[in-house]
């Protein structure tokens, strides 16, 4: 008994639809497990300071393209007044890192974290007069000092992430 050249076609096409179905199964579960966990998804930042210092960014690196063009010495003047705001704030709060610093030197740590936001807010007071003075060449290197001491700051107070 062979098989008809008609029921060998029927085959073939169920088997190209089985494949067809394996197939688009496997990519609809790897799209699924592509996707992030719900509470995996983007995080904003943990902290009030971490708050403050995400916007204090945003005005920075805008400040940063800038500062040389002295066209836009105004609109640099209303992002520094966002930076020295987002600063001010800053000092109210306790970097999340003092948790692991031992207690008997916490309040010293903290005091060190509040002198280095007010070297910054220094910083900032400078490049004001600056700008305000269309000196672009002085302010340039203010923001790079300024750009120091977020390096500075970060090492020594901003927690690493696990
Ligand atoms: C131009 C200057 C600075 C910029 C642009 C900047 C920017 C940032 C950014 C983007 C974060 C991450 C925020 C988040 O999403 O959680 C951060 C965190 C942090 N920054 Fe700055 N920063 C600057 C200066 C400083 C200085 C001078 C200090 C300390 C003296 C400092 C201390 C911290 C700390 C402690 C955190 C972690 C937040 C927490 O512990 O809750 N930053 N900063």
């Amino acid at each position: 008994m062979s098989e008809s050249p008609n029921h060998n076609s029927v085959c073939l096409f169920s088997m190209k639809r089985m494949l067809l179905a394996a197939f688009a199964a496997t990519a609809l579960a790897g799209f699924i497990i592509a996707q992030p966990a719900p509470n995996a998804e983007k995080k904003g930042p943990e902290t009030q300071l971490g708050q403050s210092m995400d916007k204090l960014n945003g005005a920075f690196r805008t400040l940063r393209r800038q500062v040389a063009d002295a066209s836009k010495n105004a609109e640099s003047l209303a992002l520094v007044a966002t930076i020295r705001t987002e600063a001010v704030a800053a000092k109210k709060e306790i970097p999340l890192k003092a948790a692991d610093i031992p207690a008997a030197e916490r309040t010293a740590y903290v005091t060190k974290y509040q002198k280095g936001i007010d070297d910054l807010v220094t910083l900032i007071g400078r490049l004001e007069l600056a700008l305000k003075a269309n000196d672009n060449a002085g302010a340039e290197k203010l923001v790079a000092d300024m750009a120091s001491a977020q390096k500075a700051g970060h090492d020594e107070f901003r927690k690493k992430k696990s």
